[in-house]
């Protein structure tokens, strides 16, 4: 007899059992311009099938079981990059919130934003604090989009609002390091993936993933669909958390 999941899907069909694979992903989508380019096609056309990608991607976590996916989006390095490129990135957001909002509201994804939302034009600042109040009390997965965001920013931000708030040092811990960060009430990622080969973390997440399994494959962004996905929680699922702890403390526990 072919074992099922709640949803009808065999059981065979996931990665891991629902009940084992990570609560919380977190994805570098590195390599859109190379798939272009790799395709004889405009920069332009990798960022369009990147986002398409997202959609896929985001279907196949919540079949699999993940509860919240974090993207990283935009940067504060990325406005580095040529204006109309910085441009069609921030047309890209603001599209999907426009095109995908109700859709995705129908699908129970809850939006959230990380990053600094000063700095980015008014007009999607408000699309973006609209889209996140919008589907805030959603529970089918949180999307957690890291726009104008980078980890050392966040840390500065956050230690000007502990010194703003005359927190006493000796109450500083990591704990209240972490409740003035912008994912306060997220849990860490346990897992973070990197697409088209590059093995650096980039200012992601560098507070939050301390601890966090890493998974880079050389597949371009556009290319990442559900195998791969399948194949990055395989790996996940074979490793061994130890969280500074021995073997031995480890199976004591
Ligand atoms: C990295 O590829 C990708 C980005 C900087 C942007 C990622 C954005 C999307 C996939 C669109 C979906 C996102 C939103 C806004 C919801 P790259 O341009 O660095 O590729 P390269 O390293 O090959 O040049």
């Amino acid at each position: 007899m072919v074992a099922l999941t709640r949803d009808g899907l065999e059981t065979s069909e996931l990665p891991l059992p629902k009940d084992q694979a990570p609560h919380h992903v977190a994805i570098i989508m590195d390599g859109n311009g190379r798939w272009a380019k790799a395709h004889g096609l405009p920069r332009t056309e990798g960022h369009r099938q990147g986002t398409e990608n997202l959609r896929r991607i985001l279907r196949s976590c919540v079949k699999f079981g993940v509860k919240i996916l974090t993207i990283y989006a935009f940067s504060t390095e990325n406005w580095a990059r040529p204006r109309a490129e910085v441009q069609m990135l921030m047309r890209i957001l603001e599209g999907v919130i426009d095109r995908e909002l109700d859709e995705l509201h129908r699908n129970g994804v809850q939006i959230r934003h990380i990053g600094e939302l000063s700095g980015i034009a008014p007009i999607l600042q408000r699309k973006i604090k609209y889209a996140c109040e919008y589907t805030r009390n959603n529970t089918q997965l949180i999307l957690n989009v890291a726009f104008n965001y980078g980890g050392r920013d966040e840390i500065v931000h956050a230690v000007r609002r502990i010194v703003a708030d005359q927190v006493p040092a000796e109450d500083i811990n990591e704990a209240l390091i972490s409740r003035y960060l912008y994912t306060s009430d997220l849990p860490d990622p346990d897992l973070i993936i990197r697409t088209s080969g590059e093995l650096r973390i980039s200012n992601f997440l560098i507070w939050q993933g301390a601890y966090s399994e890493l998974y880079t494959t050389p597949t371009y962004w556009p290319d990442f669909d559900e195998s791969e996905l399948g194949k990055a929680l395989i790996a996940y699922g074979e490793r061994k958390r130890r969280f500074g702890k021995t073997d031995e403390q480890l199976d004591a526990s």
